[in-house]
């Protein structure tokens, strides 16, 4: 495979670290990431408006946590008209799909994933029983996929985790954010299945604070050592020589390599470079958007002012400032040393390496 290395391999899966969502035969089980760490709160979702808001309200976040979540809301829409003619079924199916694609606009895994239940929608013939029987099986099919991609993202990249170095990592792209290995947190899992010592440093990542409130949540679980700094001494401890190693996951990458990821990833990538850092990005295909030509055409998600001027509803700024809240920023593919996938490495030029990996 042209500029890509590929070293994992693929077998049985252990048990992911944590599981934030499950189809349990009926509805659409959710652990409340918005009230992580001070609560566990299992959501039984029966809706696919509930979907839609608990992917909007960050109830459940990360990009392929998001699409996995929506692939069952589509099956949660269905299963509403079990028993109406099938033509019914289809317009509401089609209506929800439409209305789950406004839910966020920048983590693709979601146009990827509800792309792939229209699909379903438009060839399956049959009836409603039938149907709703065809969208449950490959909402099944998608999120074995993605337990599987994360796991083997961790199986391709945890040789770049050397012994007793440090990791640095933004937001949370961990077994939270998928469906149960991660993709940046993956490499980690990894290294400690393959008996590698090492330490992670966690930005905290405002605004929401997914760093702080997820990654150090899910690495204190798993017994992974680290250390929580806020996003501002960043570049100051890769000065100090603190930082071997940066991995970050992405919400969308475009067909040259610019990358989508949590506010705050572009100024890593900066403060790397300059330091001569390796910065590596870990995701899914899923994640992927060959189409779009660069970082420019990716649609960046602005948020609420509050997410700014607040924290858990305690006031920071005056009433009344003014805001800007992007929740995702775009590091241009210079910046990038690798993307690890489930399917192997690829290194620069990206265009090129990525046409050769998805032609695969
Ligand atoms: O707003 P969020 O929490 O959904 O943003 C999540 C991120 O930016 C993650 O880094 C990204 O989705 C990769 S998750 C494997």
């Amino acid at each position: 495979m042209a500029g890509s290395t590929r070293k994992g391999k693929s077998q049985n899966l252990p048990e992911p670290p944590l599981r934030p969502l499950w189809w349990d035969g009926k509805v659409l089980c959710l652990l409340d990431q918005s009230l992580l760490p001070g609560q566990e709160k299992i959501l039984r979702l029966d809706r696919a408006s509930q979907v839609y808001q608990a992917i909007r309200s960050l109830k459940v976040r990360g990009a392929p946590a998001i699409g996995v979540a929506a692939a069952y809301g589509v099956v949660l829409a269905a299963k509403k008209y079990l028993h109406s003619p099938p033509g019914r079924l289809r317009t509401e199916v089609a209506r929800t799909i439409a209305r789950l694609r406004q839910a966020r606009p920048t983590a693709y895994n979601l146009f990827y994933a509800l792309d792939r239940m229209e699909k379903v929608l438009a060839c399956v013939k049959g009836t409603s029983e039938e149907l709703v029987a065809a969208l449950l099986c490959e909402a099944r099919t998608f999120h074995q996929e993605d337990l599987r991609s994360g796991w083997s993202i961790g199986e391709y990249g945890w040789r770049l985790v050397k012994p007793n170095s440090n990791l640095l990592t933004h937001c949370n792209a961990g077994a939270l954010a998928t469906s149960g290995f991660g993709t940046a947190l993956s490499l980690c899992y990894a290294a400690v299945r393959h008996g590698v010592n090492f330490h992670v440093y966690v930005d905290e990542t405002r605004p929401v604070l997914q760093g702080a409130r997820l990654t150090a949540y899910e690495l204190k679980k798993a017994g992974i050592p680290c250390t929580l700094i806020c996003d501002s001494m960043a570049a100051f401890l890769m000065a100090q020589g603190k930082v071997d190693l940066v991995v970050v996951g992405a919400d969308r990458i475009a067909g040259n390599g610019d990358t989508a990821n949590k506010i705050g990833t572009y100024q890593l990538a900066l403060a790397a470079h300059r330091h001569h850092l390796p910065f590596y990005v870990a995701a899914p295909l899923s994640t992927f958007h060959p189409e779009l030509p660069d970082g420019q055409a990716i649609p960046v998600e602005e948020r609420a002012a509050e997410e700014v001027t607040t924290i858990h509803g305690y006031r920071l700024a005056p009433e009344g400032t003014k805001v800007y809240n992007p929740a995702f920023d775009i590091t241009p593919a210079r910046f990038i040393a690798g993307f690890i996938t489930e399917k192997g490495i690829i290194r620069p030029p990206y265009r090129r390496s990525l046409k050769t990996l998805l032609r695969e």
